[in-house]
């Protein structure tokens, strides 16, 4: 499968969501967070379906099994055909919500250990001992044995879950950055072609393409790149 583009839309307003799709061009990947569903609702969500595009909706799920069995069967019924839920949560919350969506095409996206967490902090102030690194990976595959399809990571995680969960699940990455761009406040980043020479299938990209003078042109330059 080619590493697809997820254009990320945090933005306040809808008007800015769709006016970004628009210059995207319909029939693509959008990431629609925790900023733009707050102030919008799932009304947002619709209207990016409807001029056939499909919606990866990262609200980052993590609560008592049988309440995220219920939002990821909400997030099925708006049409999300990605959503994403904490590993963190536990195996019980991953089947619950796996269970959930069995009968829809919503894939459920594991996110493991925040990349804003560093060794220290998780030792320290949550109590999980060994590296990040370790954690990801351990995480991992316990998410997708409890049913998530695939997993989001940094792209320096990318190898290291792969091995973990094999060659199946998704791998889903943000902190991209291609040659051309700035780093904005991204620490360790990879250009798109590398994220999928490491094994990413889809990379989430965010300033890249917003804040290029043409996104179009953004935008048009990272698939080509993924497809050289
Ligand atoms: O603008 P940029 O390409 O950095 O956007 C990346 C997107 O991925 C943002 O929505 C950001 O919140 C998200 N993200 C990230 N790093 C993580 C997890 C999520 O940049 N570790």
């Amino acid at each position: 499968m080619p590493c697809e583009v997820v254009v990320v839309l945090d933005v306040d307003t809808q008007e800015e969501a769709l006016d970004i799709v628009g210059v995207c061009g319909d029939g693509g990947w959008f990431k629609i967070g925790s900023q733009l569903f707050t102030r919008c609702g799932p009304g947002v969500v619709r209207s990016v379906r409807d001029r056939g595009n499909r919606v990866f909706l990262d609200l980052k799920f993590h609560d008592i099994p049988n309440t995220v069995a219920h939002a990821a069967k909400a997030a099925a019924d708006l049409g999300a055909g990605l959503c994403t839920l904490h590993a963190s949560g536990g195996r019980k919350m991953i089947e619950a919500a796996r269970k959930a969506v069995e009968e829809t095409s919503t894939r459920l996206l594991a996110v493991t250990v925040l990349t804003s967490l560093t060794d220290a902090m998780l030792e320290e102030e949550l109590g999980v001992p060994g590296t990040a690194a370790e954690t990801v990976a351990r995480w991992a595959k316990s998410a997708v044995e409890a049913g998530a399809h695939g997993i989001v990571c940094s792209p320096r995680e990318i190898a290291l879950v792969r091995a973990a969960v094999g060659p199946e699940p998704l791998v889903v990455t943000p902190g991209i950055r291609p040659a051309w761009a700035g780093q904005d406040d991204q620490a360790r980043v990879m250009t798109p072609r590398e994220a999928a020479d490491a094994g990413a299938d889809m990379i989430v990209v965010g300033r890249p393409i917003l804040k290029h003078p043409n996104p179009a042109e953004a935008i048009r330059l990272i698939r080509e790149e993924l497809a050289e």
